[in-house]
């Protein structure tokens, strides 16, 4: 894997000790999931050194659950119908999480905005995949929002998540180039693949304890890291 930021650049596959212990996750999808898929196959390759304990959805349709019980992973429901409100809600979620005790919570197409009560429980072991180069683009609608733009490069980013919607530190991106025949379509599909890479390696930095995010400053190898690291375009 080769991660790069202007200043410097790394190589070389990283060998997880096998005195680390595996980093205890719970996901968040609200449908397709095919993100959690990736995560899942990258643990069963070895490539993620995670133990993936729970998938939790707000949705009971949604695909990814299915494709995670029959890994034998549990799932868990948390109906937002079921609940008065956002914090009523949340605070389910919670309920929901912690007995699993992970050390890190994973949203993968989890498509809730969460309370400030939420993101506090969790600061600093959350994170989010989004599919545009933050600070571009966030919300929703971001491949017809970047082709809109005239964007050259498009990507997704992985950061921690605090109370600014798709506003926490980014810490790894991927980036695509934009082609002129392409629509919002096209480009998702394009990026959903490289998203598969993205994420999983992003959650391997955790597991290695390379990136931190300590005191609100990111950190990678124990330095400040100013700008998110790039994962390079498979060549
Ligand atoms: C992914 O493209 C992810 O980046 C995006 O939802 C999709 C989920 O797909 N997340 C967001 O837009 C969050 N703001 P998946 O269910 O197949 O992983």
């Amino acid at each position: 894997m080769f991660y790069s930021v202007p200043w410097r650049r790394y190589e070389g596959i990283y060998e997880t000790p096998s005195t680390m212990s595996p980093l205890s996750i719970v996901v968040l999808i609200s449908g397709r999931g095919s993100n959690l898929q990736s995560l899942i196959q990258a643990q069963q390759q070895g490539a993620l050194n995670s133990a993936l304990k729970a998938v939790i959805s707000n949705r009971p349709e949604a695909a990814g659950l299915q494709y995670a019980s029959a890994q034998q992973i549990d799932t868990v429901v948390v109906e937002p119908a079921r609940f008065e409100g956002r914090e009523a809600y949340d605070q389910a979620l919670i309920e929901a999480i912690d007995p699993y005790q992970p050390q890190l919570v994973v949203l993968a197409g989890f498509m809730r905005i969460l309370t400030p009560t939420f993101v506090h429980h969790y600061a600093g072991r959350l994170v989010n995949i989004h599919p545009s180069l933050l600070p571009r683009f966030k919300g929703l609608h971001t491949h017809q929002r970047a082709l809109d733009a005239g964007v050259e490069v498009h990507g997704a980013s992985v950061h921690y998540v605090t109370e600014e919607l798709d506003g926490g530190p980014v810490f790894l991106q991927v980036e695509i180039p934009v082609f002129r025949e392409d629509h919002a379509d096209t480009l998702a599909e394009r990026l959903l693949q490289q998203e598969h890479r993205l994420y999983p390696a992003a959650i391997q930095l955790i597991a290695e304890g390379r990136i931190q995010w300590v005191d609100d400053n990111l950190q990678f190898d124990h330095t400040p890291l100013d700008q998110p690291l790039l994962l390079d375009a498979p060549h």
